[in-house]
């Protein structure tokens, strides 16, 4: 009873603390905002990208701009290793700091699976991936250690989780979702807890982004860029679609998450950057989020209206407070200016959100600390924090077929390694890796599904051969033989896919593979992709998902010395004309069920 008593006198005193660490940062913020002149204001409203932050640094100064952002594998010009990274934001800080009120900027980064833009960086499995796990502790870890390599590169502010709930896995950025559920986002808005630790002013804390505000993942087929999906309309009865994606944001926001992104895409028929019912309405009044919302990039020019000035009155008053430009920063502080003498947005609307941003900033202690504190820098990478995604990895994996229990398999066996996937870093990580789509090569420091397989079984007799011919293939040459396949690297739009296939060359090679030799097929995927021709051909097939740099942690469960734990995040379709196909559908009939997973046997 003792201990009960003390878990809620030490959780009462947590929450306390932090109200009024809230309150002291929001009393500090505002006595500032009184001091500001409105071009000093509409500065923090701005986040414009690191290019044009690196062609003129003046820019940050002259026009007191707040936020700098880094897109996608948008690295400094010089170089893209860490300590390269906190030098060029010690440098635009210096900038701000240079300002007649001094106050400092924020560095925003998409470090979505760890650091994913810095050489040398951890790189954690993808959500998919994190969700097959179902072990929330271990991805609010993940979140610590992905926010002390950012914090230590003197980046304070991470655009994640995305707390999408993927609904159809034709959208290319499912595997950026932890899942098909918001159940299941829900769990895994732990990593918030691990970005922002106990206090955001603490070294190792980054301010995270609750995205994509609201329905990313909810889009219907046809409605988006191309005729695709993504950025699409998510339609429906709003009490429906508010039972499938908002609870995520309802758990990231009593969480504390420090700010709120939302999604290119619409809903009945309204892009979500002018939604002011769910983003001034839902978040901001029902569900009382007091952190700042930020555009997604350059998505208020989606709205569709013919000025850009009109554009940007829609999406402050919708409840923006934030604006991605990125680029065209002139024009963006002309439309606000515009707006405020027209009337069009209120001062007190450039008030409230400035006073959001501000709020945030003295939170993460950014009044004192402004400077990089890099003397966590030799962690970047470590073997610590590669040790724990090599465990995510291994707790990623669904076992989804195991004839005759062929896998484990024997440290000493005679096995043929083959595949496309078999030894690429890129391949293995996806998407949001050291560049926007990512790419194929040995694109930074990890261990490959190959090289992990000769760590884990030194003894056994390994040939690695991307393609074997038929000389190789002859029954008996080899115990066993591993094929890893899959998805080649996309980002967004450009992953949105109607047919799912794996490539022909790939099942070309599990046809005559599987043909002469007991086989296990590896499935490096974002998603559940069509494997109905390959299924009856394998004797054991594995969804090891997007893993990141730690490819050991497939060995470790492959060779038996951890079993599988891993089950599916979203439903495994029979046919992609089954799609979207989930859980709770009234017509539930999938290859593998949202949820599936086998094991080894308990010895
Ligand atoms: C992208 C994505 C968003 C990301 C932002 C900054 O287009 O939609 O998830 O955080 O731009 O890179």
């Amino acid at each position: 009873m003792k201990k009960i008593v003390a878990l809620v006198l030490l959780l009462c005193c947590s929450v306390i603390a932090q109200q009024t660490a809230f309150e002291t940062a929001q009393q500090k913020a505002a006595a500032l905002l009184a001091q500001m002149t409105l071009p000093e204001k509409v500065g923090q409203m701005i986040q414009i990208e690191r290019d044009v932050a690196e062609k003129n640094p003046e820019v940050i100064t002259n026009y007191f701009i707040g936020s700098v952002l880094s897109g996608g594998g948008s690295a400094p010009r010089v170089g893209n290793q860490p300590q390269q990274w906190a030098d060029m934001v010690a440098g635009f800080q210096r900038k701000a700091l240079a300002t007649r009120l001094k106050i400092p900027l924020l560095y925003g980064i998409d470090a979505v699976h760890g650091h994913n833009n810095v050489f040398g960086a951890t790189i954690f499995p993808h959500n998919i991936g994190l969700g097959a796990t179902r072990n929330p502790a271990l991805v609010k870890e993940i979140g610590r250690i992905t926010a002390d390599e950012v914090y230590a590169t003197g980046i304070r502010w991470t655009f994640s989780p995305c707390l999408c709930v993927s609904r159809d896995e034709r959208w290319g950025r499912a595997y950026e979702s932890f899942g098909e559920t918001p159940e299941l986002a829900t769990m895994m808005s732990s990593i918030i807890e691990g970005y922002q630790g106990t206090n955001l002013s603490d070294k190792g804390s980054v301010l995270a982004t609750a995205k994509h505000f609201l329905g990313d993942g909810g889009t219907i087929y046809g409605t988006g860029t191309k005729g695709k999906i993504d950025q699409g309309d998510t339609r429906g009865a709003d009490a429906a679609l508010k039972a499938l994606h908002l609870p995520p944001f309802v758990a990231a926001v009593q969480k504390g998450v420090g700010s709120v992104m939302p999604s290119f895409s619409s809903w009945n028929g309204l892009k979500m950057h002018a939604h002011k019912n769910l983003i001034e309405g839902v978040l901001k009044t029902e569900l009382k989020f007091t952190g700042f919302v930020i555009s997604d990039w350059q998505a208020i020019d989606q709205i569709p209206v013919s000025s850009y000035t009109e554009k940007m009155a829609i999406s402050i008053n919708a409840g923006l407070d934030m604006i991605m430009v990125p680029f065209d920063y002139q024009n963006a502080i002309r439309a606000l200016l515009d707006n405020v003498k027209s009337g069009a947005i209120s001062m007190a609307r450039i008030d409230d959100a400035v006073l959001r941003i501000l709020t945030q900033k003295y939170l993460l202690g950014l009044f004192e600390q402004a400077l990089p504190d890099t003397s966590n820098i030799a962690q970047i990478g470590s073997s610590q924090h590669r040790k724990i995604a090599r465990q995510a990895v291994a707790e990623s994996l669904v076992l989804l077929k195991n004839k005759d229990n062929l896998l484990p398999l024997p440290k000493n066996a005679k096995i043929l390694v083959t595949g496309s996937h078999i030894n690429d870093i890129g391949l293995q990580s996806g998407g949001w890796t050291k560049t926007w789509q990512g790419q194929a090569g040995a694109i930074t420091p990890g261990t490959t599904i190959l090289e992990g397989l000769r760590q884990v079984a030194p003894n056994a007799n390994i040939t690695a051969l991307e393609y074997p011919e038929a000389k190789d293939l002859t029954p008996k040459k080899f115990d066993f033989a591993l094929i890893a396949i899959g998805e080649r690297p996309y980002a967004e739009g450009n992953g949105d896919n109607a047919d799912l296939d794996l490539e022909s060359r790939s099942e070309a090679l599990v046809r005559n593979v599987c043909a002469t030799t007991r086989c296990v097929v590896v499935l490096v995927t974002g998603r559940p992709v069509n494997i109905s021709r390959i299924l009856p051909l394998a004797h054991a097939v594995v969804a090891a998902w997007l893993p990141g740099t730690e490819g050991a942690g497939i060995s470790d469960v492959f060779f038996g010395d951890n079993n599988f734990v891993g089950t599916l995040p979203m439903s495994w379709f029979k046919s992609v004309d089954q799609l979207p196909l989930n859980i709770g559908d009234s017509k539930y009939d999938p290859l593998f069920a949202y949820g599936f997973g086998l094991k080894y046997p308990s010895k």
